[in-house]
Order: C-alpha cells, then structure tokens, then sequence
C-alpha cells in the first residue's frame, strides 16, 4: 500500500469516526481505541515520467571536419530597382523583299483607281479651262491677278512654282490659258543672276524664248517677263497685276 493510500484511509477513517462520536449520546464515556499498527517500511515507488528536454541549449560541440547538407532556398526577396539602358544593338537582318508594285494585285487595282479618278477631275478642270496639260507639266490659274513676289507666294501655297515654259508645248498650253482669260500672265523667268540676262527662277539659261520682236528691252526697271493675250513675252516691271498662272 502507498503511503499516499495510507494517508487517505486514516482519513476517512477519522472523519467516520468523529461523525459518529457526534451523533451518540454526549454523556458516554470514550473508550480509548487500541494503538495502531506501526507503519510498514515504505518500499521504493515505481521510476517517475520522464521530465521534459530543458529549455536551455547545451554548449555548442567541438567544430565537425564534416560538411553539412545544403540548406533550403529561401524566399523570393522584392523586385530591385530597374537597371541602366543598355547599348543599342547591330543591325539585324534585312526583311524578305516585298512584291514588286507591277506583280501586286492588290496594289495594280488601287493604283488603276486613283489613275481613272485624276483623269476624271483633269477633265472636269480641262473643260473649265482652268488647267492645261503638256507633257509631265500641268498648268493652272485661280483667276487672280497679282504682282510677282504674290504670284510666287500663290504657287508655293499651292505646292507648285509659277509657269516657266520651256519649250513651245509647255509655252502653248500656258498661252491657251493666258488667251481663255484674255490677261497677261508673270513668267518664271527674271533678270538678274547673269547681269542684263534673263534666266529661269532656278538659275538656268533660258533654251527656248517667245519673245515680242525687240524685246527683252534694255530698260532699267523691267525685270520681270510676262506672257501677252498673243503669247508672246514681254519684259516689264514686277509690280503690276498679272493673271497667276502656276505650274505643277
Ligand atoms: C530646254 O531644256 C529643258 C531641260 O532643261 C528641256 O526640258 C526643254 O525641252 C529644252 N527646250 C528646248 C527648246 O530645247
Ligand atoms: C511690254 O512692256 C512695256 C513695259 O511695261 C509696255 O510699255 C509695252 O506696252 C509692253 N508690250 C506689249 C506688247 O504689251
């Protein structure tokens, strides 16, 4: 028997005995029990629980020759900060070459419908008599007349040049205007490059003229030359009004 056992045996026998005691009547004498029996030896009890591992660490052992296995990757850390520009590649390969324009299909047909609409507005434009055709050069007026430097000015607006004939196609389709118009008309041909010579704005030599007999006049001030309702040229002065006849 355990000596925990033992203990609560006496106890309850203690308490059974005085509840008793209590309840009988007060006047009885107590009759002394016999002494107990003396205690047994206690005997060894049975190994307790195995305690818990400690919570300190040991002291770190003495240093291993021996590598230990790797360890786990660790986490993916943040995104860093973008880097320099690097340099600019070589030049890569040529692309394989397109279809020439005179085998695509796709393009023929566009091209042909751009060609029939510019025929058309040529003519409804040819009827007006406002342009006239010759050779890879259209002729063109807006009714205007003005000096010169605005004829000029209107030309380069228009994305064209005033009308320089030269050769005596150019010069009569630019006439055929001059004559619907019954007006005078500036040339892009001026004095002065070559001193006392007339020249196309762009510097060369004029090959071919229509000049009125006598002209060019040697008078100071004509340094422009213009197109008469006969058309024939004429030199004069830069500031009158004269019908704007642009080429394209
Ligand atoms: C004058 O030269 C131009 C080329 O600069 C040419 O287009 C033109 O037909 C020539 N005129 C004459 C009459 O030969
Ligand atoms: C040629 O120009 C001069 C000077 O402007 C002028 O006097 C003359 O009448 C013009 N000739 C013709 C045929 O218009």
């Amino acid at each position: 028997m355990s000596t925990q056992l033992f203990h609560v045996v006496t106890a309850i026998a203690f308490l059974l005995v005085t509840s008793h005691a209590g309840d009988h009547h007060e006047g009885m004498q107590r009759i002394p029990g016999k002494p107990g029996l003396n205690e047994l030896p206690a005997r060894e009890g049975k190994p307790g629980l195995k305690a818990d591992p400690g919570l300190q660490a040991g002291p770190p052992g003495p240093p291993s020759s021996m590598r230990g296995p790797p360890g786990k990757d660790g986490l993916h850390g943040p995104q860093g900060p973008r880097g320099e520009r690097g340099e600019k590649g070589e030049r890569g390969q040529p692309g394989q070459p397109g279809l020439p324009v005179s085998r695509d299909p796709e393009l023929q047909e566009t091209l042909k419908g751009f060609k029939h609409q510019i025929a058309r507005l040529e003519g409804v434009l040819a009827l007006d008599g406002n342009i006239k055709a010759f050779g890879k050069k259209m002729f063109a007026t807006n009714g205007q007349e003005v000096d010169f430097e605005t004829t000029l000015e209107a030309c380069k607006q228009a994305g064209g040049s005033i009308a320089s004939p030269r050769n005596k196609g150019e010069n009569d389709a630019v006439f055929s205007i001059v004559r619907l118009f019954n007006r005078y008309a500036y040339l892009g041909i001026k004095r002065g490059a070559i001193p006392g010579k007339f020249s196309f704005l762009d510097g060369t030599a004029v090959n071919y003229t229509n000049l009125h007999a006598g002209e060019p006049s040697d008078i100071g001030e004509e340094n422009c030359m213009e197109m008469c309702t006969d058309g024939a040229w004429n030199s004069t002065s830069c500031n009158q009004n004269r019908l704007t006849i642009c080429e394209f």
